[in-house]
């Protein structure tokens, strides 16, 4: 072996390890877990209410909120969820919410991750959130808790383009089987999400909205027994989201 040639194949070893500190620091960043208690609780619950703070709290409005755009085509209750304004995937307009009915044209909540809780908080409680005291002095803390450090960027963990994620879909199907299998059936089917009646299983939205799907593998679903997977490494969730993307859509 020349010269030449063992500087290549140090070259791409030293490459190598520079990719896997690199894809391996980016899942340790957003993990939440060097929180614990109380902090931890309320943090889970923060990714709850940003789901849907109405309906875990049982709350019900029938206007739509003052800050909802013209541009927006949604009406009524929904519009006070965090999620209809800032998307599933936190990045608002520069994201999966850059087009289609839930277009609204506001930013998302990125530039927060990682910001003071205390000051996140008064955003939360400012006159253009208009929330009042329809949430309590914890509800904001835990919602600000979320967005400081509960929120990930999606776009390091799944495609825009095709909607996939670099999760591992056999490792997740231990997961799968073994804890959503009890409500949602082992083809993900036992629940049927639309109203309607017309198809809409886990299989379906997890290839229609990734996102959505792995915020509630992380968080849970909003006023039901659903339990949440956050004390789990980031790549499990993403296993998990693999797995049901593998279930059958219809
Ligand atoms: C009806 C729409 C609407 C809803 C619902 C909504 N927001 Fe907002 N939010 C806005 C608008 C508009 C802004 C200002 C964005 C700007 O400065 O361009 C904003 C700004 C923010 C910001 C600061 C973002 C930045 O980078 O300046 C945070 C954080 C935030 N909202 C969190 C939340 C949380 C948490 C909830 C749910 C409890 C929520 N929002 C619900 C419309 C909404
Ligand atoms: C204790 C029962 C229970 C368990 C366990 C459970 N879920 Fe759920 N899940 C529900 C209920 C109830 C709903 C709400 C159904 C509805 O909208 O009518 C739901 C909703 C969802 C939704 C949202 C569907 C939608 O369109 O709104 C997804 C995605 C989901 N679950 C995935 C999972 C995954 C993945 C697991 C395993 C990590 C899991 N669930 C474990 C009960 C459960």
């Amino acid at each position: 072996m020349n010269g030449c040639q063992t500087g290549k194949i140090l070259c791409i070893l030293l490459v190598a390890c520079v990719l896997m500190i690199a894809t391996s620091s980016s899942l340790r960043a957003d993990d939440v877990r060097a929180l614990t208690g109380r902090t931890f609780a309320q943090l889970a619950r923060g990714g709850l209410l940003y789901d849907n703070w109405l309906a875990e709290r049982g709350v019900a409005i029938n206007e739509t909120h003052p800050a909802y755009p013209a541009a927006g085509t949604q009406k009524g209750e929904s519009t006070w969820r965090c999620k209809e304004c800032h998307g599933w995937d936190y990045k608002g307009k520069a994201g999966a919410y850059s087009q289609g009915s839930h277009f609204t044209g506001i930013k998302g909540i990125r530039d927060y991750a990682n910001q003071d809780p205390h000051f996140i908080a008064r955003i939360i409680g400012d006159d253009l959130h208009a929330f009042g005291d329809r949430l309590t002095k914890e509800d904001v803390e835990a919602l600000a808790l979320f967005v400081a450090y509960g929120q990930i960027d999606t776009d390091l963990y799944i495609s825009r383009e095709t909607k996939k994620t670099i999760g591992d879909a056999t490792n997740g199907g231990r997961i799968y089987l073994s804890t959503c299998t009890k409500c949602h059936g082992y083809d993900g089917k036992e629940i049927n999400f639309k109203d309607d009646k017309s198809p809409e299983y886990i299989g379906t939205l997890a290839s229609k909205n990734p996102w959505e799907t792995l915020h509630k593998i992380r968080w849970g679903h909003p006023g039901t027994p659903m339990i949440s997977l956050v004390f789990l490494d980031l790549k499990e969730q993403l296993d998990v989201l693999a797995f049901c993307q593998a279930l059958p859509a219809e």
